[in-house]
């Protein structure tokens, strides 16, 4: 059964979350941290940002959830701009150590397999942070994806692209495609943190964390993990 933590705001979840990665860096300099993008984990970054000052974090390597496919690694909404952006600058980490999956199209028939080495290679994920999307997907992996699956490519169902379109000129222009890690992948996490703000979220929240297993709602996958911590404002609770 996931922990389920109901906090005052997005800010106060940022500043739960942050505490704990402070945590474990401290403890473990080398740590691997699972990287979400999405609005979701802006107030975990930006909490981070002051609490990670004195901490050494130059072993801390990181993955990013998933990546649009056939996107410019520089276009400003590849989440490869994203992460750089967003958390290894302002964090000070090494961006060697933090890679997103390829979205190239010239190596995409391999790019899920050498995603799936890179991150066994640096012993697994410690801490995977989680946004959902109002699918009931985690990272992009949309209804019907197997619980099973390792990172792969995946099509973008319309709901995703027009939620997702508030980050691009317009619908047309969000990627049909994505490569993301599989719900196998995310369970192989040590802790899974998974946040959520707001009454659009409240559905798929329920689903994941006391609905039926099922692949009809992809975060209810949390539900086969021994170490979830769920961490919701009272709008993305209301329906618990
Ligand atoms: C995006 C990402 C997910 C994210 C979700 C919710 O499409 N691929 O990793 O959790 O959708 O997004 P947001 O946090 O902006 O609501």
């Amino acid at each position: 059964m996931a922990e389920v933590i109901i906090v005052p705001s997005a800010a106060a979840a940022g500043v739960l979350v942050a505490d704990e990665i402070v945590k474990l860096v401290s403890a473990r300099p080398d740590a691997v941290l699972g990287l979400a993008t999405g609005s979701t984990p802006m107030p975990v970054y930006e909490a981070l940002r002051s609490r990670l000052t004195g901490v050494d974090v130059s072993q801390v390597r990181g993955f990013a959830l998933d990546e649009y496919v056939g996107i410019d690694p520089h276009h400003p909404e590849s989440y490869r701009s994203v992460i750089t952006k967003e958390v290894v600058e302002p964090l000070g980490l090494d961006p060697d150590r933090i890679q997103t999956p390829n979205g190239a199209l010239e190596t995409i028939s391999h790019a899920g397999d050498d995603y799936e080495r890179a991150i066994a290679a640096a012993g697994g994920i410690d801490l995977q942070i989680l946004g959902i999307g109002t699918s009931g997907h985690i990272g992009f992996n949309e209804p019907g994806s197997s619980f099973a699956s390792r990172t792969r490519v995946k099509t973008l169902i319309e709901q995703t692209r027009e939620d997702n379109a508030r980050f691009f000129d317009s619908v047309d222009d969000v990627p049909m495609h994505c490569i993301t890690q599989g719900l196998g992948t995310i369970l192989s996490a040590r802790h899974l943190f998974l946040l959520a703000f707001g009454e659009g979220k409240a559905r798929a929240v329920a689903g994941a964390v006391e609905g039926p297993i099922s692949s009809s709602l992809p975060g209810s996958a949390i539900q086969l993990h021994e170490h979830v911590t769920v961490v919701i404002d009272e709008a993305a609770a209301s329906q618990l």
